[in-house]
């Protein structure tokens, strides 16, 4: 009995030595408990660093509202047509006003060449629904045609047209409709279309973005089945045309546009009605653009754009023409 107590003993003292030795190693071993550590020290400093940062931005005082970006506002497409009495004048007036229903923001002109308003175009305008602004001027007897004379003696619609463009400057003359001019700054751009031709509807579209002045081919004019500039890299290089092509602008009336602030920044732009046969456009566009910056439109002038002459006399000359200029040429629409 005491011999088993003293082995009793023996192996627990020895086996508490064991366990003692074993703690001892253990405490000389290097611990990795070392980086998981860091890495959290390091986590709980950027978070303190964002959160100051994040107080300091919340004591800042709020900046400015930003102006909120001005509306680009599309401007407005001022239509100018010279009109006259005769017998197929209200047929031409309704159809080309039909023609200008379709467009939005669009203010015509319509100028008399007469004494005074007369009921039918008067009658005309109101019933339209369009924003109109009708004027009225008379040619002076010695550039009326006579009797039998052909259209070219004298260019027809000169005074009109004028006339719209004074009303533009500010200088009145409205006989009815809209009295007061574009408010300065407006954002425009002036047409001239007379009223036998035919328009297409995507054709005011594609002037409505005019920066000086702008270019596209027309249909049914000078005698060919089209006219118009020619287009290299973008930019007018010439004019297809039939007839002097030397005019310093061989470009028809309907073939162009006219941005509304180059207008009033030029006040002596004008149609000179003593300009010799089919300079008429050159003397309003030789004071507003050099020809090498005009703007081509419609697909850099490759594209038909519904703009034809339709009166008589344009098409038997366009006819015998275009048979002459042959092949090759792009349908005018
Ligand atoms: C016109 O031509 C220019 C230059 O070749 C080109 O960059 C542009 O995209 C063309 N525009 C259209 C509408 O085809």
């Amino acid at each position: 009995m005491k011999l088993k107590l003293k082995n009793v003993f023996l192996a627990y003292f020895l086996v508490s030595i064991a366990g003692l030795l074993y703690a001892l190693v253990q405490l000389g071993q290097p611990c990795d408990c070392l980086p998981p550590l860091r890495a959290a020290a390091e986590q709980l400093r950027q978070k303190d660093l964002r959160i100051s940062q994040l107080q300091a931005e919340l004591r800042r005082p709020p900046p400015a509202p930003a102006q909120p970006p001005e509306p680009e506002v599309r401007p407005t497409i001022y239509v100018v047509t010279p009109t006259y009495a005769r017998l197929v004048q209200k047929a031409e007036l309704v159809r080309l006003s039909q023609t200008l229903s379709l467009v939005p923001r669009l203010h015509w002109l319509l100028v008399e060449d007469a004494e005074g308003p007369t009921p039918l175009v008067s009658g005309l305008l109101a019933a339209s629904g369009l924003l109109f602004t009708h004027l009225v001027v008379l040619t002076p007897k010695a550039q009326r045609l006579r009797e039998g004379e052909p259209g070219w003696v004298h260019p027809r619609g000169v005074e009109q047209r004028n006339k719209a463009l004074d009303w533009l400057r500010g200088r009145g003359g409205a006989v009815g409709g809209e009295k007061d001019p574009p408010p300065p700054g407006t954002q425009g751009v002036v047409y001239f279309a007379d009223d036998d031709n035919t328009y297409s509807r995507e054709l005011f579209e594609e002037m409505r973005w005019t920066r000086g002045v702008s270019v596209w081919p027309v249909g049914l004019v000078g005698g060919l089945r089209f006219e118009g500039p020619q287009v290299q890299d973008g930019r007018v290089v010439g004019f297809h045309t039939a007839w002097e092509p030397n005019r310093p602008f061989p470009v028809d009336m309907a073939g162009f546009a006219v941005a509304l602030p180059l207008l009033l920044a030029k006040p002596n732009a004008q149609f000179d009605s003593t300009a010799p046969r089919g300079h008429l456009e050159s003397s309003l566009l030789s004071h507003l653009v050099d020809p090498k910056d005009l703007e081509p439109r419609a697909a850099n002038c490759t594209r038909g754009t519904g703009v034809a002459y339709t009166d008589r006399e344009a098409q038997d000359e366009a006819g015998g023409a275009a048979a002459a200029a042959g092949p090759g040429l792009r349908p005018s629409s």
